[in-house]
């Protein structure tokens, strides 16, 4: 794939570790040391300022802005107005002198410089010497965390040790609502409150357009006592204090903060005060660290995955598992999951497909409620899809290519009004939850509703040609490099999947829940008479496939002129920033898996002559411009048996941020693609697949690796697979007996553990 590595983290199990200090890559640590909670996320940035490039970002789950211009392109069902999860409060915001010297790491002289991410707390600490005069000497440490539990608390602690000379410090400890929105250059934010007292201040600020109120007010407790004078400025509430120290003393300050998003439906006119009544209970951080680390291990115990003989990729799962489960653990179904997490800036915040197809399998096998929330966030922003599906003279409801309020937030029409992969994702998703779960309930109070309105959308969407036959015309698929073609493959067999899944449901209901299915037809207005041909459009979907089962991508698509990928030169990549937009299209190169990715998603559908054939046809042409893509093939390679394949796009996956593989990672994580290097364990060496009627398992294990173990949680059983190279070992921790398909034979998962070789 022509990516390389850039290692330049300590390699350790549990530890994400920089030693020494390189400038040029302080952005790229920003996002690397990102922490979050769900409900907010802050960048590793340096707190106490810093004059070289950084990213001062902190951002809060759902809290977004409009954009600024209006896309100028007018057309009816073009999106006229975007959103992005906007920059919020710098609540770390730290300034300290040394007598006159500030310190910024940009220029300060410092050395024994360390950053620590231990990913069984959650806790970043970072060190450093600094020597601000020829006299004086100090260490300083800074640390903060985010509580996991009290989602709307954060901390901070300091720690300055005189290690020569005495030291006559400032220090400013504030609330800083001045950040800058880099993707758009300004500020979003408008300060409507400040309170404070001698040893905590709050502030209330409002973004400018979406009128969300965000209170935000710390409090702190020293060492020493401290003489305070309150700093106000617009937008900044703080304090300052001096501080002396002789040599050798210690001084410690703990900074608690308290931030509460008033999306919750509260009283604004109460927000003040819940928040300072709020920041008043809040415990120290010793007691909160004590609770995080009982939070992780609680993560750990059911979703780690263990290596044995491969640190490095131990330490890329892990951290891959730290950072999803830090976006999204499932505490509120308005929340969704976006593409760069709540690490950055870029894609805006914003969720796509991804959601549905690399990061519910995840959850749907270590943490189901989340993964149950996940989609009532689409059914709870139904009405908006319903409203799109309209804007493009459509009957039912289309999901967004991206959203973060359950509106089209992508204002390339192109991906916006050809793209349908999310509304048959969000439909793949259910079947698919239903499918591990059962939850039947779910199904019929929420899933259908969305069903029928999909439905309805690729009916009314899609067409019939003269020749009898249904499709869908002038589509983009997944693979973003074909635009405006016909047939697409993965489109038109997704909308078959959903328009038979849909009937079969209604079906379903019709035998065994009678009175649901009423009230379903009378909330949905639907009429038998509607639905009739739902089937007829399925059975006449066209997916065009030759006489060996090799499915072509579109109509259209074998006759495009050829192109080597690998005659591409490397600094030529991104292709987006150096190649005019529209030559991606002229050729037969593709982007990221299509036809692969629903043989992946529908994987038991699909003989594996079938996925041969088709993967050794489409995988010589992708150029995985997509970090979704590698994963999605290991998982591919890995059934095929195409070992060292496998292995090389799971290296890809797994380490994508931590060796800034597609140098991009100080824009921030690959949130969604580090999803997929989860399923690249657990699907792809694992074997596991769960689209079929039972629990599917045939583990391979990598040539480098003695062994690794994952879990997986199954229809409320917990089992744990532990593969070497001998032996497989397959054993019940919790729950009745299951029958599971293991290599191919049905077989019991009991508690007594199921040993077979290799
Ligand atoms: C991919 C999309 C994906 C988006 C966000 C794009 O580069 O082509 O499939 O949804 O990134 O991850």
């Amino acid at each position: 794939m022509g990516k390389i590595a850039d290692m330049y983290y300590t390699v350790d199990p549990w530890l994400v570790s920089e030693k020494g200090f390189e400038k040029s890559r302080s952005e790229v640590s920003e996002s690397i040391f990102s922490l979050a909670n769900e409900y907010m996320g802050v960048r590793g940035y340096f707190e106490e300022g810093y004059s070289g490039e950084t990213l001062i970002g902190s951002y809060f789950n759902g809290v977004y802005e409009n954009s600024p211009q209006e896309n100028h392109v007018k057309y009816k069902g073009i999106v006229a107005r975007s959103h992005f999860m906007v920059n919020a409060v710098d609540w770390l915001y730290t300034r300290i002198w040394c007598g006159d010297t500030s310190l910024d790491l940009a220029n300060a002289e410092i050395d024994n410089f360390e950053r620590h991410l231990d990913l069984r707390t959650g806790i970043l600490i970072r060190s450093f010497h600094w020597k601000p005069n020829k006299e004086t000497k100090v260490k300083i440490i800074f640390k903060r965390m985010l509580n996991m539990e009290e989602v709307t608390q954060g901390y901070q602690n300091i720690s300055i040790e005189t290690l020569e000379g005495d030291a006559d410090l400032t220090i400013l400890m504030g609330i800083d609502f001045n950040t800058i929105h880099k993707g758009e250059g300004r500020n979003f934010w408008k300060e409507q409150e400040k309170n404070s007292n001698h040893f905590s201040a709050s502030m209330i600020a409002e973004t400018s357009t979406t009128k969300q109120k965000v209170y935000a007010g710390f409090s702190i407790v020293a060492s020493k006592s401290l003489d305070t004078r309150i700093v106000e400025r617009d937008k900044f509430i703080g304090f300052e204090f001096n501080v002396k120290l002789k040599e050798k003393e210690v001084f410690e300050v703990e900074r608690r903060v308290t931030m509460i998003v008033n999306k919750t439906g509260i009283d604004e006119r109460n927000l003040s005060q819940i928040g300072s009544q709020a920041l008043k209970l809040q415990l120290s951080s010793n007691v909160v660290c004590e609770r995080n680390r009982i939070h992780w291990k609680n993560v750990w115990d059911q979703e780690d995955i263990q290596i044995e003989g491969d640190t490095r990729n131990q330490q890329g799962i892990r951290y891959c598992i730290f950072q999803l489960h830090q976006t999204y653990y499932g505490q509120n179904p308005n929340h969704n999951i976006g593409a760069k997490g709540l690490t950055g800036e870029a894609y805006g915040g914003l969720a796509f497909w991804d959601t549905e197809t690399c990061c519910l399998p995840f959850y749907l096998l270590t943490n189901l409620s989340a993964a149950k929330n996940l989609l009532e966030f689409r059914y709870y922003t139904l009405p908006q899809a319903k409203e799109r599906a309209k804007q493009l003279d459509c009957e039912g409801a289309c999901y967004p290519i991206a959203t973060l309020n359950g509106h089209e937030a992508c204002d390339l029409w192109q991906h916006a009004s050809l793209q349908f992969q999310p509304s048959t994702g969000v439909a793949y998703g259910i079947w698919h939850y239903v499918n591990v779960s059962h939850d039947k309930e779910f199904l019929y109070s929420h899933g259908i509703e969305i069903l029928i309105e999909v439905s309805r959308f690729l009916v009314s969407r899609g067409a019939w040609s003269t020749n009898g036959e249904f499709g869908f015309f002038g589509v983009m698929g997944p693979d973003e490099f074909q635009m405006m073609v016909n047939h697409n493959a993965y489109t038109n067999y997704m909308a078959k999947r959903t328009l038979e899944y849909t009937l079969e449901v209604l079906e379903e209901m019709k035998t065994i829940d009678r009175i649901s299915f009423q009230s379903t037809l009378a909330k949905c207005g639907l009429i038998e008479k509607e639905y009739q041909n739902w089937q007829e459009c399925a059975e006449k979907m066209v997916v065009l496939k030759d006489e060996n089962g090799l499915i072509e991508q579109h109509d259209g698509f074998f006759k495009l002129p050829e192109l080597d990928i690998h005659s591409i030169p490397v600094d030529e990549f991104p292709l987006y920033d150096h190649w005019s937009y529209d030559r991606i299209y002229r050729n037969n190169m593709i982007k990221q898996p299509d036809v692969l990715m629903f043989l992946f998603l529908y994987n038991q559908s699909f003989g594996i002559a079938e996925k041969q054939i088709n993967y050794e046809f489409y995988e010589p042409k992708t150029i995985h411009e997509s970090s979704l893509s590698p994963s999605i093939h290991s998982i591919l390679a890995s059934e095929l048996g195409k070992e060292q394949e496998a292995y090389q796009f799971f290296e890809f996956a797994t380490r994508m941020d931590l060796d800034n593989f597609n140098r991009n990672t100080r824009e921030g994580l690959h949130t969604t693609s580090i999803a997929s290097a989860w399923m690249n364990i657990v699907y792809g060496f694992g074997g596991v697949r769960t689209d079929g009627k039972e629990l599917i398992l045939s583990p391979t294990i990598p040539e480098k690796w003695k062994s690794y173990t994952f879990k997986i949680t199954y229809q409320k059983r917990l089992i744990q697979v532990k593969v070497d190279r001998m032996t497989v070992k397959i054993s019940l921790l919790k729950g009745d007996i299951l029958k599971a398909q293991i290599y191919n034979e049905l077989t019991e998962i009991t508690n007594i553990a199921l040993v077979i070789d290799r």
